[in-house]
């Protein structure tokens, strides 16, 4: 695929054609984020449809971040919109977002550091309806299938700033799974994995995609771009250059140049 096609399609292809009868989820529509005279998202227009994993790649700086915020209501969009299950989010408060099921990580993970492990899992469950309607128990039998699944059973009772690394990224994305919510936010989540980590976490979000979560991914490991992606967004300097296969978009020589830093 040409740089010309794939730059031509970026806002063409918002619904691509295997995913048409998908029900779309988010919708941002024109986005744009200035901070002082830097346009760190341009006229962003992409959607993410109903249990799909998208992949935000693109070089650093590049506004991946940002277009994070802007969804979870950390940042206040200079103009353009996002829509979150048909109503617009403009206004609405992060926390009251993460509520409407939208939940995020973040780069630096933002762990209890005292806190164990558990009750990290708790804090994030505490905080939904899921817990009222349920009862003690029944989130008490989740917080034990989470922790199988993160494989963190045996680290239950230890505080988060005892883990080591792989650990405190699965809790991070324990906390995720705790949340209920529809659309995951992940910033880096497997950066720095070692490869058995690594496989492990790339079958636990591919089986909650299964399950209909829509997940979207900022990584730069691109074997896990390929093996985790259904769909991959490109951006470069604030702006949507491309979006479609993992192969098509990794492929491209231009985008290639400009991931690895070659602008020539
Ligand atoms: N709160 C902020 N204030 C000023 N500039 C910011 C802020 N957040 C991000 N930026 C700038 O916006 C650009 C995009 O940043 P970011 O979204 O973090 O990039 P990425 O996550 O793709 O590496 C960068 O030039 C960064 O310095
Ligand atoms: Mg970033």
């Amino acid at each position: 695929m040409t740089t010309a096609t794939t730059s031509a399609n970026a806002t063409d292809h918002a619904q691509p054609a295997h995913q048409a009868s998908q029900e779309i989820l988010l919708e941002i529509r024109a986005l744009n984020k200035n901070f002082g005279g830097l346009q760190a998202i341009s006229e962003v227009t992409m959607d993410l449809p109903a249990g799909v994993i998208t992949t935000l790649v693109g070089p650093n700086g590049a506004g991946k971040t940002t277009l994070f915020n802007l969804i979870t209501g950390h940042l206040v969009p200079t103009s353009g919109t996002v829509h979150w299950l048909g109503k617009p989010l403009k206004g609405i408060e992060p926390w009251q977002i993460a509520r409407m099921g939208i939940a995020r990580t973040f780069q630096d993970l933002r762990l209890f550091n005292q806190m164990t492990v558990e009750e990290n899992i708790m804090t994030v469950m505490e905080r939904s309806s899921w817990l009222w309607q349920s009862g003690k128990e029944a989130a008490e039998r989740r917080v034990t299938e989470i922790l199988e699944e993160t494989q963190l059973s045996d680290k239950r009772n230890e505080r988060a700033v005892d883990l080591a690394y792989a650990e405190r990224k699965f809790l991070s994305l324990a906390r995720i799974m705790a949340s209920e919510a529809k659309l995951w936010l992940l910033d880096e989540p497997a950066s720095g994995l070692d490869p058995r980590s690594f496989e492990r976490f790339v079958a636990l979000l591919r089986n909650y995609a299964k399950r209909g979560i829509t997940i979207c991914i900022i990584e730069h490991n691109l074997d896990i771009v390929i093996k985790l992606s259904d769909r991959v967004a490109f951006l470069d300097q604030g702006k949507l250059l491309a979006q479609g296969s993992s192969q098509d978009i990794l492929k491209d020589p231009h985008l290639a140049a400009i991931y690895f830093g070659d602008r020539s």
